[in-house]
């Protein structure tokens, strides 16, 4: 179908031209001798207003065209708007593409984000989730831009495993065995099945990513992930996609290095490709949300031993529902006074205990911290998860058996370590944690079209 993206119309350089334009009705007008619908086909987050002179519609075709939710091609010229810098069309023909009617979901007024959840296939044509797809495809795309100017090359990991790279039982079983009464063992069941052995979800593409780094030197993989986490927080998706560079002979503090380039390029490219859905996010969502982001881009970020972190919390003087010392886990509440309160910028935690950790991560001389870190920001928490890799083929076996894992899942890992092992470090970046960090939104549900939670699949 032959017409121009709305878009177009917008800077006026098609002023006094003859176009055809498609889009749907996301507001509409009529009055005595005029009829007015505000068009968007996607292609920017402003609507496109359309005139329809009443003296050459007829009323009987003109009423269906301006239901809220109707798709219309519409020939017409250029006009000026009635405020300086717009410009709209004058309708000449008009043609219903598909009909809506009052049952329409999205009328008027403005909904709930709760409401919004139930109707996963049209909230995307509001305001707020045409923005937020629009920001999650420029910041997907300014990702694989930095990589690719970096030298970096796009490999793609199994989503189908056969092991658990985060150690942590939240993988998502793939099998089709159906129930069966006579088998006797849980091996007896795998062998049954389709690979013979027990199969997952991948939870995140790492030690396949490690695989090639250590060939092709500078990897990143950006793909679905998964789950199977039982907490309902609007902080976790069963299913979301992770960015994670792998980088040969690189160590603790050079990859940190590139993971805050890369925070910073992002949320630039963001700044300069996306100024109306931030400033759209700002206003409805989050005060000050473009200062935020141009201080992300401007400023460095703050770094701090995990053991100086907990003296920090010690000392904060709240009532923390999870006291905290060295040790434990950082919750919520504790990364969000770090960053929100201590801090109040993006924070890198370094040098976490062994225990609450990885096995893969590199161990530090101390023999009870690794090389790990993650990277916290105000209002969300943890963005990135990274560390240098153990790369000593005895004390990564020996870690394997200690946390009792099956030897045979990772003999190619392991293999690593023993032909030409290197210094390597990586992280991942949750795509849907960024997304939240930059737009403003409050829950995870919120950035992802067709969110997947437990006990919630739309
Ligand atoms: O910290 P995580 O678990 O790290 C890894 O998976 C490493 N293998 C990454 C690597 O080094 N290649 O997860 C990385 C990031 C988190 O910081 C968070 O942003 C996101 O993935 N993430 C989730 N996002 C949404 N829902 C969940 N359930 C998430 N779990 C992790
Ligand atoms: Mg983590």
């Amino acid at each position: 179908m032959q017409h121009v993206d709305l878009k177009e119309i917008r800077g006026g350089k098609l002023l006094g031209k003859k176009v055809t334009v498609c889009g749907w009705v996301r507001t509409s007008r009529d009055s005595k001798n005029v009829a007015f619908a505000e068009l968007n086909d996607g292609s920017e987050l402003n609507h496109t207003q359309i005139v329809f002179d009443k003296t050459k519609f007829d009323d009987n075709a003109l009423a269906p065209m301006l239901a809220l939710g109707a798709a219309l091609r519409v020939e017409g010229s250029v006009v000026k708007g009635q405020r300086d810098g717009t410009y709209e069309i004058q309708a000449v023909n008009a043609e219903l593409l598909g009909g809506s009617d009052s049952t329409y979901p999205l009328q008027k007024k403005r909904h709930t984000m709760e409401f919004l959840r139930t109707i996963p296939h049209l909230r995307v044509r509001t305001n707020t989730f045409n923005a937020v797809f629009r920001v999650r495809s420029e910041l997907s795309y300014a990702l694989h831009e930095f990589f690719h100017k970096n030298g970096y090359y796009y490999v793609h990991s199994p989503i189908i495993t056969g092991s658990d790279c985060e150690g942590a039982g939240e993988v998502f079983k793939v099998t089709t065995v159906g129930f069966d009464p006579t088998v006797k063992s849980e091996e007896e069941y795998n062998k049954k099945d389709f690979f013979g052995c027990s199969a997952g979800l991948t939870v995140s593409g790492q030690l396949e990513g490690e695989v090639m780094a250590t060939a092709l030197g500078k990897i990143y993989t950006f793909g679905p992930t998964f789950r199977a986490e039982n907490s309902n927080t609007p902080r976790h998706a069963a299913e979301f996609w992770q960015v994670e560079p792998e980088v040969a002979f690189a160590d603790i503090n050079d990859i940190i290095g590139i993971a805050t380039d890369m925070i910073k390029y992002i949320t630039k490219y963001l700044l300069e490709h996306c100024e109306p859905e931030l400033k759209f996010f700002e206003e409805r969502f989050e005060a000050g949300l473009i200062a935020k982001l141009q201080n992300v881009a401007d400023s460095d970020f703050a770094r701090i031993d995990y053991k100086d972190a907990i003296e920090v919390l010690k000392k904060s003087g709240k009532t923390f529902v999870y006291p905290i010392e060295w040790g434990l886990d950082l919750q919520t509440e504790h990364e969000r006074y770090l960053t929100d309160e201590y801090f109040k910028k993006p924070v890198f935690v370094v040098n976490y205990p062994r225990k609450i950790k990885s096995f893969y991560m590199k161990q530090n001389p101390d023999g009870v911290t690794v090389a790990a870190t993650d990277l916290l920001v105000p209002g969300v928490g943890e963005i990135i998860g990274c560390s240098e890799r153990e790369a000593d083929y005895d004390k990564l076996l020996k870690e394997i058996k200690d946390r009792g894992m099956k030897l045979s899942d990772y003999a190619n890992y392991l293999d690593l370590r023993k032909f030409g092992t290197v210094p390597h470090s990586g992280f991942g970046l949750g795509l849907e944690r960024m997304l939240m960090y930059v737009t403003g939104m409050s829950n995870i549900r919120d950035v992802i079209e067709f969110s997947r939670t437990k006990d919630d699949l739309k």
